[in-house]
């Protein structure tokens, strides 16, 4: 069996993301996931609390180790296409940890 070539986590159990959508970010994951013909190089799994509540829903990727925060319905093709995809992570959603999405 192959390992994955990325591995995204989607908070859905903590506290605040499961009320801000973190459950529907990850379904819509996997589903873009599926329909991008990535099943099997990427894996999107569930995850519980990241410690940066309020932030959410909050997704990480690896091996990049990009955080990407308040991530909404219409952004998730926007990830997959962009970042899982195409390898071009979506800057506007970054999340720097200071509880602000990162700005250049
Ligand atoms: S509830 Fe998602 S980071 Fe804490």
């Amino acid at each position: 069996m192959e390992i994955f070539e990325k591995h995204v986590f989607v908070c859905t159990s903590g506290k605040t993301c499961s009320l801000e959508g973190g459950e529907e970010i990850c379904s819509l994951l996997r589903k873009e996931v599926v329909e991008g013909g990535l099943k099997g190089k990427v894996r999107i799994n569930k995850a519980g609390c990241f410690d940066q509540c309020g932030h959410g829903p909050l997704v990480v990727v690896y091996p990049e180790q990009v955080w990407y925060a308040r991530v909404k319905p219409e952004d998730v093709k926007e990830i997959v296409q962009g970042h899982l995809i195409e390898d071009k992570p979506v800057e506007r959603l970054f999340y720097d940890g200071s509880g602000r999405i990162k700005q250049d």
